[in-house]
């Protein structure tokens, strides 16, 4: 089925109406009241749109999570979509002020998106340079070395990005010593993952294990730019596997493509809650807020970035 192109920049409205309810919490240091802001105003928003949308990547289950609960029906009917969401990615980053969190969200046609728990995966972005060049299989300063070759830059020029943490203690060593450059971030590995897909972003890998709901995130990003993605789920326990047979996930040790956990005409849309290499974060003035947001869709592998001026006083929904 065909999705309108236009609801592209109705899913820029939702991630900005959910970075300018959260960014009012930034350096707070309290993450739960971020991540509530901005899954309300994302609810919110949804319930607004003319579509039949299904949760299938959300805050939780519908025992655990009050909104954007998986299987959560959202929209005033219409198009018929799944939806994937993060509305606040980076809560801790939101709570310190720090760099890089955003709000997300992906649709997809129904059926579009791998249906991955609440766990972890293991995960490896590229560009489209990466196609044919890096495998999940390799190590990871053999993947720095043939995506330099594939880019034609030395590899003291790639730079790749890494949650920092101890689990990558291998990784870190191993691109130390092929002299990659390597960016270490605390939390937030989607928005860098998309900027992998961004010419001039100075991001040219992310690797490493996250969230698996994230990665599927950013494979619908992935899909929209051509890049290269691999994920496989990484399990801690028995009740984990059970959890993915229960989602409908038979081969546990299965390494997924981009296409096969974003699949269809995708949607992805992101905006800057703080400052980051993808996007800025949300500028308050008196009256109003600017938003920057990236939007993309994989039939026209466009990449909109698009700068609003949001003014309150004439914005229903929005807390002024
Ligand atoms: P939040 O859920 O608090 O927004 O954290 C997001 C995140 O940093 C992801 O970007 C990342 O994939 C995952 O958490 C990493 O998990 P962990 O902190 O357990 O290593």
């Amino acid at each position: 089925m065909k999705i309108d192109r236009s609801l592209a920049l109705e899913m820029a409205r939702i991630t900005e109406a959910a970075a300018v309810e959260s960014g009012r919490w930034v350096g707070r240091g309290n993450k739960i009241a971020a991540d509530d802001a901005a899954t309300t105003a994302m609810r919110d928003t949804l319930n607004r749109m003319d579509i039949d949308g299904t949760v299938v990547i959300g805050e939780g289950e519908m025992d655990e999570a009050p909104m954007l609960y998986i299987g959560e029906q959202l929209g005033q009917g219409g198009l018929k979509v799944d939806i994937a969401v993060d509305p606040l990615e980076g809560t801790n980053i939101c709570a310190n002020g720090s760099n890089g969190a955003i709000t997300t969200i992906a649709m997809a046609p129904t059926g579009g998106f791998l249906h991955a728990p609440d766990m972890y995966m293991d995960k490896i972005i590229t560009g489209p340079a990466g196609h044919g060049a890096v495998d999940i299989n390799k190590s990871a300063g053999e993947n720095a070395l043939l995506l330099a070759r594939a880019k034609g830059c030395d590899v003291q020029d790639l730079t790749v990005v890494l949650l920092n943490r101890p689990r990558h203690k291998k990784a870190i060593d191993d691109l130390r010593e092929v002299g990659a450059r390597i960016l270490l971030i605390e939390d937030g590995d989607v928005a860098p993952a998309v900027a992998t897909g961004i010419e001039d972003s100075g991001i040219d890998m992310v690797m490493g294990i996250g969230g698996a709901p994230e990665g599927v995130l950013t494979a619908a990003a992935v899909r929209c730019f051509g890049g290269f993605m691999q994920g496989r789920l990484i399990f801690t326990c028995d009740e984990e596997r059970d959890r993915a047979r229960s989602m409908g996930i038979d081969a546990l040790d299965r390494t997924y493509q981009a296409e096969e956990m974003a699949q269809g005409e995708v949607f992805f849309a992101a905006t800057g809650v703080t400052n980051g290499d993808l996007v800025r974060g949300v500028r308050y003035f008196a009256g109003g807020a600017r938003t920057h947001t990236v939007v993309m869709r994989s039939a026209s592998r466009t990449i909109r970035f698009i700068e609003t001026l949001h003014y309150f006083d004439y914005k229903p929904g929005y807390t002024k």
